[in-house]
């Protein structure tokens, strides 16, 4: 029998496996997925009977403070814990056999679901735990040379500047950071921002998709084509975008790219992905080392030693739920969301907005600040005084705070938080 079908046979008797017709997602929403279809129309965005039975699949729906921080991580819907708990509580039966003889098997049907869902070869699908091991993975196993540059900006993930910057120290590479004032509606001023940094020994373009900090959306593919041109690669952030933005991988048309799946996809926490172009995988070191290390198999970045393979099955689940809703209308919904916060809290005397409203320039992430209020003071004002959870921003030249609905967030709560901004804004 081949590993494959041995997997499904053994996943089966244990009430395991995400991907058969005995799924827990089929076993719990299946039918009530179908009936909420009945209910979708054109005008769904604002459809909140369709969006109830979203917002009832995840417990954190019902939480007692509003949680409004799903960019810094994100809750998972009800099926997938109960995924992830099925699979300990197996695996706590004897990890060395259920959890490396069994679930082990299901990282390949897992590959081939996240690669459907990237749009991409599986070959080119790499399971770790989050977009930092993603993205260090490249960075640390990029063979760059002393004197060889490298483009990003002060407004990228400080987890990535700090890899550059070891190997800035380590390697004697030169990290370049330009720096945007954003909000920018405008795809070819970021274009040319880039373009101006480049200079012969430039290597490596590096792109946040989406700014952590107040949600731009960055156009990487305008990125690409031109690095691309000058013959410099492009590494891409994706950690808020993959289950977000309705995008495939291949249409970045970049070199390397890592995400959290505990973001959007609200897959366990601990789990991420990276992607690289099938003809790179042999010139990327790995970063935990494996005995062919310039191998062309993508498996060569899965040498993570013993971790849970059962947060990594019950990324499964996670795919199902996805799927379930269909990536485009849930970039849609949480737009929408956006939009009916930030653009009510706009009209409110002393209140800022730091992100475009556009879909094309953001989407969930949007930054708002009240006049003569620093971040932190706003942030704990929220929570102390109207149990909403936000992240104070106040970094280089960001001054905000971050608000991030997820596609569970109810308008009720959005109206609370617009009612705290009045009251707060009034008072300040
Ligand atoms: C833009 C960006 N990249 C990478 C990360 C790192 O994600 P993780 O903590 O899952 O590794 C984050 C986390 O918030 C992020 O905002």
């Amino acid at each position: 029998m081949n590993n494959r079908r041995s997997f499904f046979k053994k996943t089966a008797a244990l009430g395991l496996g995400a991907f058969g017709s005995d799924s827990l997602f089929n076993q719990l929403h299946s039918e009530q997925f179908r009936e909420a279809e009945q209910l979708w129309d054109d005008d769904s965005q604002s459809n909140e009977a369709y969006w109830n039975v979203i917002q009832d699949a995840y417990t954190a729906s019902k939480s007692e403070i509003i949680i409004l921080n799903n960019g810094g991580v994100s809750p998972s819907p009800l099926v997938v814990q109960e995924a992830l708990e099925k699979y300990n509580k197996v695996a706590a039966q004897g990890p060395s056999y259920y959890m490396w003889r069994i679930m082990d098997k299901g990282r390949e049907p897992l590959r081939q679901r996240l690669a459907g869902l990237a749009g991409c070869d599986p070959e080119e699908i790499a399971i770790n735990r989050n977009a930092t091991e993603a993205l260090n993975t490249v960075i640390f196993g990029l063979p760059l040379q002393k004197g060889d540059e490298v483009i990003g900006t002060v407004q990228d993930y400080p987890n990535m500047m700090h890899a550059y910057k070891q190997r800035e120290m380590r390697d004697g590479i030169v990290y370049k950071q330009i720096s945007f004032d954003f909000p920018i509606e405008d795809d070819d001023q970021i274009v040319k921002a880039y373009e101006a940094a480049i200079t012969p020994r430039t290597r490596i373009v590096h792109v946040t998709h989406i700014i952590n900090w107040v949600g731009q959306i960055m156009p990487v593919k305008k990125i690409a084509q031109m690095a691309h041109k000058k013959g410099i690669e492009v590494v891409v952030d994706g950690a808020h975008t993959f289950g977000l933005l309705d995008y495939k991988i291949p249409d970045l048309e970049c070199d390397y790219f890592g995400t959290s799946l505990h973001k959007f996809l609200s897959a366990p926490v601990g789990s991420g992905m990276m992607w690289v172009k099938k003809d790179k995988i042999e010139n990327i070191w790995p970063l935990v080392c494996n005995s062919e290390p310039k191998s062309k198999n993508i498996r060569k970045f899965e040498t993570l030693g013993t971790r849970s393979f059962c947060i990594e099955q019950a990324i499964g689940e996670a795919i199902n739920f996805q799927e379930g809703i269909g990536t485009r209308r849930k970039q849609e919904r949480i737009h929408f969301l956006k939009k009916y916060w930030a653009g009510q809290a706009v009209q409110i005397p002393g209140v800022k907005l730091h992100t475009s409203l556009k879909p094309e320039y953001s989407c969930a992430i949007a930054g708002v600040s009240i006049d003569g209020m620093k971040p932190e003071e706003l942030d704990s004002r929220l929570m102390k005084d109207y149990r909403i959870h936000v992240v104070g921003m106040n970094y280089a030249n960001i001054h905000c705070v971050r608000v991030t609905p997820h596609v569970y967030t109810k308008t009720s709560d959005l109206d609370k938080l617009v009612g705290a901004l009045r009251d707060i804004a009034k008072k300040a």
